[in-house]
């Protein structure tokens, strides 16, 4: 053996900047975007909730996002391995940190996929004309029966992680990369598609003056809280999908210009969908502020009296799917790149991890029907609703602010000065890591605590 010759294989790369942005904005951009964000707005009386969420998205997001693509830079996809790699060995305690990370992943992934396969569900009951001409309490009628039917969501479910399976497993450029670079061109026709239908056949006036007219009396603490929440979730931070992405990152791009591109585009998707969302709502004079059954029922009722509407709603919903795939992928990264150390160990691990969240799954599954009584502590919250609570609104703020720490006090200081071209945009980025973004998580916290 030559001395030169490397031990181990080479680390895989994105096959270029458009690749690695693709995927990252194909994780970015989600069921957070077209099925969240619309409904949470709605809920939250519009305007005020989207400056909030703008703001959150700016002064925390980002600066974590820039923190989570370097750590993977510099330590690897592995999100189990990259602290300990970052401090030379000395912070390794904090490896648990990214372990802690790649299981939320899979428990999100869990309950994730049960929302995408009910977009599936509905995009082929849409094309099937099946949705059209029903009488408007029969599309609630419609949700309350594939939730009432665990054999079907299972169906549907398996499809979406048999798919992200089946991508995954073909490795970062064979299967990832491939994936994502027609995939997310296509998410963008279809959401501009969708927009220019949504404006010549609804009510876009009011859709823009809902969106965009801030009424800071409808503002609660709450309400707060949950922009601050979702402003990690929207940005797949916190779980080491972003760590993971930017472990494949090429050498030549710029990691907070990436990050300023994905905030941008993944605030332009969550804007996009409540102008395809919003204008057909307020035409048909439906409520805004259903929650989410938004999508599932309240918008349906429109499709099913519009012109050409079983094609609109099977595109709308098709690119659910297509955006939740893109997520599901990025889902799954972490914990396989912990896990694979070749391409064969990759594949047995991709179709074992999705194994494990289809199993877990079925714990939100049958949440919706026969365990749908079953209550812990909470009188209120079914198990669906206690594993979302405990992955999105504690563990994956908990892990971006874990992050925030790490990489503002602990991480050495050349890190991430180096992906800086400007000292002052280094000194902003510190300042928020430092103090803005622990603290806000903090705030959020004690507020759910008393
Ligand atoms: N960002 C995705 C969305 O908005 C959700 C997600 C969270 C994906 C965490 C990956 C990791 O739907
Ligand atoms: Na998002």
């Amino acid at each position: 053996i030559s001395l030169s010759e490397p031990t181990t294989a080479p680390a895989p790369v994105w096959s270029s900047r458009f690749a690695f942005l693709a995927a990252a904005v194909g994780s970015a951009v989600g069921l957070g975007n077209i099925w969240k964000f619309p409904y949470m707005a709605g809920a939250n009386g519009g305007g005020a909730f989207v400056i909030l969420y703008l703001g959150m998205v700016a002064v925390i997001g980002v600066p974590i996002l820039i923190a989570e693509l370097t750590l993977g830079r510099r330590g690897g996809a592995a999100v189990s391995r990259c602290f300990g790699r970052i401090t030379g060995g000395k912070g390794r305690l904090w490896n648990a940190l990214g372990w802690l990370s790649a299981g939320t992943a899979i428990v999100i992934l869990s309950f994730y996929s049960i929302v995408a396969g009910w977009a599936l569900a509905y995009a082929v009951k849409s094309v099937s004309g099946s949705m059209q001409g029903l009488a408007p309490e029969d599309y609630a009628a419609h949700f309350d029966t594939l939730l009432a039917n665990p054999g079907e969501m299972i169906f549907w479910q398996a499809v979406i992680l048999g798919a992200t399976a089946s991508i995954a497993a073909g490795g970062v450029r064979g299967g990832l990369d491939r994936a994502v670079r027609w995939l997310m061109p296509l998410l963008a026709l279809l959401l501009v598609a969708l927009g220019v239908y949504a404006a010549a056949l609804g009510d876009a006036g009011a859709a823009l003056r809902f969106l965009f007219t801030p009424d800071f009396s409808a503002l609660t603490p709450e309400a707060a809280l949950s922009a601050a929440g979702h402003a990690f979730f929207t940005l797949s931070l916190g779980v080491g999908a972003m760590i993971a992405y930017g472990g494949y990152i090429p050498e030549h791009v710029s990691v907070p210009r990436a990050a300023a591109w994905v905030a941008l585009f993944d605030t332009l998707c969550a804007l996009a969908a409540g102008m395809v969302i919003f204008p057909i709502v307020f035409a048909f004079g439906l409520d805004p502020a259903a929650g989410p059954g938004l999508i599932f029922v309240t918008l349906p009722v429109a499709f099913g009296a519009m012109p050409g509407g079983a094609i609109a709603g099977g595109l709308f919903f098709t690119l659910l799917v297509i955006a939740a795939l893109t997520s599901t992928l990025s889902l799954i990264e972490p914990m396989a790149a912990s896990l694979a150390n070749d391409g064969a160990s990759r594949r047995v691990w991709t179709l074992r991890l999705t194994a494990i969240a289809g199993a877990l799954g079925l714990v939100s599954v049958f949440s919706f029907n026969i365990w749908s009584e079953v209550r812990l502590w909470d009188a209120e919250k079914t198990l669906f609703d206690w594993l979302n609570h405990l992955t999105t609104e504690i563990s994956l703020p908990l892990g971006g602010m874990g992050v925030a720490i790490f990489a503002g006090w602990a991480a050495p200081k050349t890190l991430l000065r180096g992906e800086f071209a400007s000292g002052k945009a280094y000194r902003v980025w510190r300042f928020l890591i430092r103090y803005v973004a622990p603290l806000a998580v903090a705030a959020v916290f004690i507020h759910l605590v008393i």
